[in-house]
Order: structure tokens, then sequence, then C-alpha cells
């Protein structure tokens, strides 16, 4: 359910995502703006205050981790939902994260790449991040029941 031109502006923009620092800016973006995320993660130590966040070390291995996550999903693009399926247990059944936080997660991730890349992150590839991320949560989502 991919355009070749939707695949090309996905794929160039994930050649230029420097995984660790939008990785790292995401995961804290989210901690910030939706506070109550920070519940599942009580365990990565200091998150009281926004430069506390953007400054723990777990905080940014683990944005790494998920962006890196991420890129899988970039490059199986026609396989998501199996290539998410694991983690969709993971994150079901173990860590019970509400699906509705892979949706807020994914349009921070958008606004990441928008203001690292300015210009271009052009209306065309938002359209092709925002699908991405759209399926990319409903993937994580499935294991839910
Ligand atoms: C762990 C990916 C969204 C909470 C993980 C791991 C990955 C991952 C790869 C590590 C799994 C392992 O160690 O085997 C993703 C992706 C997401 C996403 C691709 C969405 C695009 C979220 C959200 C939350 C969350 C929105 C909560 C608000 C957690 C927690 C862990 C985890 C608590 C375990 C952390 C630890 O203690 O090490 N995730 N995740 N994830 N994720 Fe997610």
């Amino acid at each position: 359910h991919w355009t070749a031109e939707e695949k090309q502006l996905i794929t160039s923009v994930w050649s230029k995502v420097n995984v660790e620092e939008c990785g790292a800016e995401a995961l804290a973006r989210l901690l910030i703006v939706y506070p109550w995320t920070q519940r599942f993660f009580a365990s990565f130590g200091n998150l009281s205050s926004p430069t506390a966040i953007t400054g723990n070390p777990r905080v940014r291995a683990h944005g790494r981790k998920v962006l890196t996550s991420f890129g899988e999903a970039v490059k199986n693009l026609d396989n998501i939902k199996s290539t998410y399926s694991k983690l969709s247990e993971l994150h079901c059944d173990k860590l019970h994260v509400d699906p509705e936080n892979f949706r807020l997660l994914g349009d921070i991730l958008i606004i990441v790449l928008a203001s690292h890349f300015a210009r271009d992150f052009t209306p065309a590839c938002q359209f092709a991040w925002q699908k991405l991320v759209g399926v990319v949560a409903h993937a994580l989502a499935r294991k839910y029941h």
C-alpha cells in the first residue's frame, strides 16, 4: 500500500536521520509533553524536570533503541505487522502501554524530523511519514485484546 514515491520519500529522509540524536529528542519530548508516559520509565531515575529528562542518559539510550527499532519498519515497509509482532506482545502483555501512546510518539517523531530537516521535510514527506507512523502504531497495537 505504498507508492514508489512514498517509499522514496521515507527512505531518503531516513538515510539522513541521526538515530541517536533524534531518538533521544523524541523520547524526551514525549516524556515532557505527555508526563503520564513517565510512569513507564520510573526505573530510569530523575525525570523531575525538562532539563533532567533531556540530560538523562537512560532516556537517551532508550530513545536510540526505539528509533533504531523504527528503522526496522523503514527497511520492511511491506511487512511492518510481522516485523513488530514480538514488540507488540511486549508492549501489550508485559508493559501494558496504552496504544494511544504509540500515536503520540509517532506524532512527536514527525515534529522532531520537521525541526531537523526544516524545508527538506516537505508536505509530501510529512504525508508519507504520517502514514508510516500510523502503520507502526497500528502494528504495535495489534496484540492488544
Ligand atoms: C521497550 C520500541 C513506543 C514503553 C522497547 C524496546 C523497543 C521498543 C525496541 C526494547 C525491547 C527489548 O528490550 O527487547 C518501541 C517503538 C515504539 C515504542 C518502535 C513506537 C514507535 C513506546 C511507548 C511507550 C513505550 C509510547 C510508553 C509510553 C516502553 C518500555 C520499555 C520499552 C517501558 C521497556 C524499557 C526498559 O525498561 O528497558 N520499546 N516502543 N514504548 N518500551 Fe517501547
